[in-house]
């Protein structure tokens, strides 16, 4: 079982979005994929009741507990578990580490954003978890290349010896609205630029943990 945490002190910086669409991706690959969600605000208890399909399960849970969690996940031969996390909850997150393969550290490019990582990254560092920081919410793109945003924000993380996906999430409505309706954004807009964006994450998710 390969077990991918996301985790932020920052509030909003994106984890249940991500978490949401890196589970249906989980769950195309190898069903059902568990979701986790250890955040006492139930974000995607919410999100998860308004879907149809069954799949990906999603557990309600307190971090303390999600080694017995995982362990009746791996009886029931789950091959991907994804867990989302609270903000401002270094204890929670500190579990969430402990039993990750992958911690995603997401954050906006914003400087105010970009400060409060520091800690969670220093906190994986500390407890040898191997970790990826996904820059979400980036400013769209006009034409090729990087926007100034962008570059300023992986400088910044440069500055921190960060290790960070070459990605990026860009802001764009279809995200809100598609965890808004219970879906991801594959299933809002098949194909569409979002969609492309969360499964290139995925792919180099995937490829990183299935050659560990
Ligand atoms: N790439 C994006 N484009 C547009 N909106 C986004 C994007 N990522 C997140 N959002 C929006 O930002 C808000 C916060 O996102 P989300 O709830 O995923 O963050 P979070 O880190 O889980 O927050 P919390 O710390 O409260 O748990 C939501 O309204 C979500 O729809
Ligand atoms: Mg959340």
């Amino acid at each position: 079982m390969h077990i991918i945490g996301i985790a932020a002190q920052k509030g909003g910086a994106g984890k249940s979005t991500i978490a949401a669409h890196l589970a249906i991706l989980a769950d195309r690959d190898a069903s059902p994929a568990l979701l986790v969600d250890t955040d006492p605000q139930g974000s995607l208890v919410l999100w998860h009741r308004l879907r149809s399909a069954e799949t990906p399960i999603l557990a309600k849970a307190e971090a303390k507990t999600l080694p017995e969690i995982l362990e009746a996940a791996k009886d029931h031969k789950v091959k991907w578990c994804i867990v989302d996390s609270a903000p401002h909850a270094a204890s929670a997150i500190s579990a969430v580490m402990k039993v990750a393969d992958l911690v995603l550290i997401p954050s906006r490019p914003s400087a105010f954003d970009l400060g409060a990582i520091e800690p969670t990254l220093r906190q994986a560092e500390a407890m040898r978890a191997r970790s990826l920081v996904v820059l979400n919410a980036v400013p769209p793109r006009r034409g090729f290349g990087r926007t100034t945003v962008e570059m300023e924000a992986r400088a910044v993380l440069d500055s921190y010896s960060a290790r960070v996906w070459s990605g990026s999430i860009t802001q764009r409505a279809a995200f809100s609205s598609a965890i808004s309706g219970g879906m991801s954004v594959d299933e809002l807009e098949p194909g569409g630029a979002a969609a492309q964006e969360i499964g290139a994450l995925w792919t180099t998710i995937k490829d990183e943990l299935e050659s560990k």
